[in-house]
């Protein structure tokens, strides 16, 4: 991640103590589109081809007219209604927002003030940080545990009771670890803290196969917020959408910090489309799952020390610097992400999950550049 600090010089207007304090968060996302892109968990293959000729058909007053959502959340509701849901979700209970960092965001927004405590794990999706920090809140990252990089539910739960948290982000699985916590622990927990809000941030939920929207009423279980994107699985990460689930009181507060037109008149029909082809997107996740079969046994019987869990991605531990192997794989045309710095992952790289062919690419060049006696 770059960063960019305050001039000493500045004599302007300044921001927010919090703001002043911050640094910028920006992804290395310039230049990647010629390269083959295991770095940021993206879908490999791109979006249904229903997205694309929905695009293509945009008429061109679309672009002139502010952005319509008539009909927006009873699609997601009936696409959500679809899948293995406790009780059927009502529009009320759904907003979108311009990306799941948007729904973060304004979560935090919304409820965390200064002083208060986000209590979260490490290492873990790094957009949880800085939206902690402009709000002035404290933060407790818990680290995983052991070798296996196991949920940390002993300590979670003690610092639940000792700390009294404004909010508590788990990401299911974990982005980077892939570590994942049972629907029925995650219930355990929001039930120990019910002026608590937790956020379930399931991007990766479709490699999983589990949510906990199977399990949850949200009548009876207030305090929790689920976290859904088209980003990742649906391959609009482009676009920018994604959506957050809840007791409708809790979505109508987040739904506070929105702006009138958040999200944009393409995304809006994308998103329409998208979730028309539901089976393209089973498809691609079928492909993602053999796909993550073909390279843990290659990392098994190549004996790499690796963790591959529940997402579209794995940790890898080269017998070279990472940076050497980063460098090495860019210049081969295929993009990996350093985990160098990263609470317990130091010297790993995560590797996102194409389909087979993709991580044929990738394990050949991998071979060749960290062990030359790998038999590919
Ligand atoms: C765990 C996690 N949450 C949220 C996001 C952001 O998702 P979106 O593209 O919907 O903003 C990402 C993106 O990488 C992620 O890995």
């Amino acid at each position: 991640m770059q960063t960019s600090q305050n001039s000493p010089s500045w004599s302007g207007p300044l921001a927010r103590k919090e703001v002043e304090e911050m640094q910028t968060y920006t992804a290395p996302l310039e230049g990647r589109r010629k390269l083959l892109r295991l770095d940021f968990n993206e879908n490999t293959l791109g979006p249904s081809p229903l997205v694309q000729k929905a695009l293509r058909n945009i008429p061109q007053n679309h672009i002139s007219i502010y952005p319509e959502y008539t009909g927006l959340r009873e699609a997601i509701a009936n696409s959500l209604n679809k899948q293995k849901i406790s009780i059927p979700l009502t529009t009320s209970q759904i907003e979108v927002f311009n990306g799941v960092d948007a729904a973060i965001h304004a979560t935090f927004h919304a409820y965390g003030d200064r002083g208060d405590y986000l209590l979260t794990t490490t290492p873990t999706f790094g957009y949880y940080t800085p939206c902690a920090q402009m709000q002035g809140m404290k933060i407790l990252s818990i680290p995983y545990v052991g070798e296996k990089f196991q949920f940390p539910l002993t300590e979670i739960q003690k610092t639940l009771i000792d700390k009294n948290p404004k909010l508590v982000l788990i990401c299911n699985p974990n982005n980077p670890t892939g570590t994942q916590l049972d629907p029925e622990k995650i219930l355990e927990l929001a039930a120990i803290a019910p002026n608590t809000l937790f956020v379930i941030d399931e991007l990766y939920e479709a490699f999983l196969g589990e949510s906990v929207l199977s399990k949850i009423n949200f009548n009876a279980t207030t305090n929790l917020l689920v976290l859904r994107s088209l980003s990742k699985t649906a391959g609009l990460a482009g676009l920018r959408i994604g959506f957050a689930i809840g007791h409708h009181e809790v979505i109508s507060r987040i739904s506070r910090l929105k702006g009138p037109y958040d999200i944009n008149s393409f995304a809006v029909t994308a998103a329409f489309a998208a979730l028309k082809d539901q089976t393209y997107v089973d498809n691609y996740v079928q492909e993602i799952l053999q796909a993550r079969e073909w390279i843990k046994r290659k990392l098994l019987t190549n004996n790499v020390k690796h963790h591959i869990e529940s997402g579209n991605y794995f940790l890898i531990w080269p017998n070279h610097k990472s940076e050497y192997i980063e460098f090495s794989l860019k210049k081969e045309g295929i993009l990996v992400r350093n985990m160098k710095g990263k609470d317990l992952i130091d010297g790993s790289i995560r590797v996102s999950i194409g389909i087979q062919s993709q991580m044929k690419l990738f394990w050949n060049a991998f071979t060749k550049h960290d062990n030359n006696s790998f038999i590919p």
